[in-house]
């Protein structure tokens, strides 16, 4: 099977559903992936969609798509968090987000980002050129103690952050940990083998979204769509785990005006007394995730944990907004590229 082939896109018809694609309309695909979203939007209407990507393994489903639609689709091999940049200005009519690695990626040994398959500890997305930034190699080699424990923590929500950071560093003492396997032995002395998943899921999980600091990119992508969607403009993001929906669903429940549950009680808090003069910026066409059905979940089981949101642009102004406020508390991703470099 070919690694286009091994790619099934998630939730399609939902996604074509809330991104309603119409002809003479610009998307961006900020996830171009296989181009599997890509395709479908482009066959659903005569429209045109420019695909992001910061993984450049993704040429070859670039020049597929690019020759089967021709001028209506462009590529930039770009992060998402940068999606304001690729059209000069011009508003769009529509973001898809599908966040998260590709079976592509996953797939492939070399690139190192599954505990089931022998590679090197590396889990960028962006490939391993010397200008990809630091891997989880380097993440595992010179982090210390208390900053591995802290990323398990927070990206992994892993329990035994601890002593899986202690294991880990009394591992490294010995002998360098420079393979997924390595790894994956190592958290499972450290946990055990017992339960219903790998000992490894969610150290793995915290360290490939350290290493592409897949959240900063989120929070990124989601105040760059609220600056470059034309009023009426859907943003429609597919996320895969707790982490990133949760802060998905902060955001547009928060442009929405959507008042926090305060205190049973406190008198309920307005909108303006939250928000101040800053009017919606988002409409929600619905106030809750949607999740695959079951048949979806029969054909892919890789599916299971996927939830799609949806807000419409209206025409108010952009909110002021600090990335900071809106991500847990990590250590400094640019201290590791230092030592590392
Ligand atoms: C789940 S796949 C998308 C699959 C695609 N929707 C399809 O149907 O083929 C996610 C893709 O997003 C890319 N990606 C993840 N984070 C990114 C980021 N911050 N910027 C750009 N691309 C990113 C990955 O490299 C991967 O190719």
């Amino acid at each position: 099977m070919s690694s286009a082939a091994s790619h099934i896109p998630v939730l399609m018809n939902e996604v074509l559903a809330a991104l309603k694609p119409a002809n003479g309309e610009v998307y961006i695909d900020g996830t171009f992936g296989a181009g599997g979203y890509t395709a479908h939007i482009l066959q659903a209407a005569d429209c045109c969609v420019i695909g992001l990507d910061r993984d450049p393994n993704v040429a070859p489903h670039v020049d597929a798509i690019r020759g089967e639609f021709g001028v209506r689709f462009t590529f930039v091999e770009a992060e998402f968090s940068k999606l304001d940049k690729v059209t000069n200005g011009e508003l769009v009519d529509g973001i898809v987000l599908d966040i998260g690695v590709s079976s592509m990626q996953l797939d492939q040994d070399k690139r190192g980002f599954s505990f089931m398959r022998d590679g090197p500890l590396d889990m960028r997305m962006a490939g391993n050129a010397s200008d990809a930034g630091a891997s989880a190699y380097d993440a595992i080699k010179h982090l210390s103690r208390n900053d591995l424990q802290q990323i398990f923590k927070a990206y992994g929500e892993e329990r035994r952050a601890r002593r899986c950071a202690d294991f880990i560093v009394r591992a490294r003492e010995d002998a360098p940990i420079e393979t997924t396997l390595q790894l994956a032995n190592v958290l499972a002395q450290a946990l055990g083998s017992g339960g219903k998943r790998h000992p490894a899921t969610k150290v793995f999980q915290a360290l490939r979204i350290f290493v592409n600091d897949e959240l900063g990119e989120l929070v990124r992508a989601l105040l760059a769509a609220e600056r470059i969607l034309k009023p009426g403009g859907r943003l429609v993001v597919v996320s895969f785990h707790s982490l990133e929906d949760r802060i998905v669903k902060a955001f547009l429940r928060k442009r929405s005006g959507e008042v926090r549950g305060g205190s049973r009680h406190l008198p309920p808090q307005s909108a303006s007394e939250e928000y101040g003069d800053n009017a919606p910026s988002f409409t929600l066409p619905k106030r809750s995730g949607v999740a695959p059905k079951e048949a979806e979940l029969a054909a892919n089981p890789r599916a299971r944990s996927a939830r799609l949101r949806c807000g419409v642009r209206t025409d108010a102004p952009i909110w002021p907004s600090e990335v900071e406020d809106m991500l847990p508390r990590v250590p400094d991703l640019d201290n590791l590229r230092k030592l590392s470099s």
